[in-house]
């Protein structure tokens, strides 16, 4: 049985078939409207969600499947003092696999080591996102056309941001590749990413400006400062508006350069900017879907039989 922890947890061949499935979702969706039928998706979110959450129900739902599960820890046993062990076992006689978000970093490695069924990491503290990863790279991969050679300026709460760790892992793996992190110094990427990329030899700047920077850019991934991470709220304050991408510094872009965004956005790109072409935060929430469709059929072993009821 196969889970997803982290977006490493796929050879970059299996990621190639997963994105090639994923898009012919894209085109031929009745194709795949019965491929799950009588199956089950748990979706467990002890922390909250729109995209993730949501984005898991419609994928199943698409696949002729259904969906229980809890959205607040509050409204779960996890508020009696239920453990993340036990809960999965009690899921696992009631579904058929699971997706789990957790504040505590390593919880859905914890449910996996103890499930019956795929568990599925939706996002642990500031750890890792790897469905998110995918939904980066599907979208990278679908409107740039490929996944190497590629300048990435990540820009914001690199520190927290785990939608920032789990890409720059994932993208380390494709070749001629470069990064260039914008940040405040409060809010550097953590020691253990620059240390990896050291190790591989992949280029990598550390700057704190993003007008200068955005001339040299293919893609620009923008993040939200994580309010919820911060150990004081004077901190957040002083952060919150470090960055904000307007219409008039995009003019400094490539005209092909494509603004990406885990979502959600707070103040960190202005509304003025949704409508500029290379601004493609709402299509890759669109990918989400694609992309969680054809995990959950890749993790049930169903690939490949979307003709097949099950
Ligand atoms: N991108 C993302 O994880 O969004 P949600 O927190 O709304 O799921």
């Amino acid at each position: 049985m196969r889970h997803l922890m982290n977006p490493l947890d796929f050879t970059v061949e299996e990621l190639d078939s997963l994105f090639d499935l994923a898009n012919d979702i894209e085109h031929n969706m009745p194709k795949y409207a019965h491929t799950c039928a009588g199956k089950k998706l748990a979706t467990c979110f002890y922390e909250p969600s729109t995209r993730t959450r949501l984005s898991f129900e419609a994928a199943m739902l698409n696949l002729g499947g259904s969906v229980l599960g809890f959205s607040d820890a509050n409204s779960s046993s996890a508020s009696k003092g239920e453990s993340v062990a036990d809960t999965i076992r009690i899921i696992s006689c009631y579904a058929d696999i699971c997706a789990i978000r957790h504040p505590k970093e390593g919880a859905p490695l914890v449910a996996a080591e103890h499930s019956g069924i795929p568990v599925i990491n939706a996002g642990d503290g500031g750890h890792q996102h790897p469905t998110q990863t995918l939904t980066d790279l599907l979208t990278i991969r679908s409107l740039r056309g490929h996944l190497d050679h590629l300048t990435i300026g990540l820009c914001g709460d690199l520190k927290f941001g785990r939608t920032v760790h789990s890409l720059i892992n994932a993208l380390s793996r494709y070749e001629g590749m470069r990064f260039i992190f914008i940040s405040p110094d409060e809010l550097r990427i953590p020691d253990y990413i620059t240390e990896m990329l050291r190790d591989k030899n992949i280029p990598y700047e550390e700057v704190i400006r993003l007008e200068d920077t955005l001339p040299r850019l293919d893609i620009l991934y923008m993040t939200r400062v994580q309010r919820e991470r911060f150990f004081n709220e004077e901190d957040y304050i002083r952060l919150k508006d470090f960055y904000i991408l307007n219409k008039k510094k995009l003019r400094h872009a490539p005209a092909d350069m494509l603004v990406l965004h885990p979502l959600p956005r707070v103040n960190e790109i202005s509304v003025d900017v949704d409508d500029d072409p290379r601004a493609v935060y709402f299509k890759q929430a669109q990918y989400g879907v694609y992309v969680r469709m054809a995990l959950i059929l890749t993790l049930l072993g169903l690939a490949g039989k979307e003709e097949t009821k099950c």
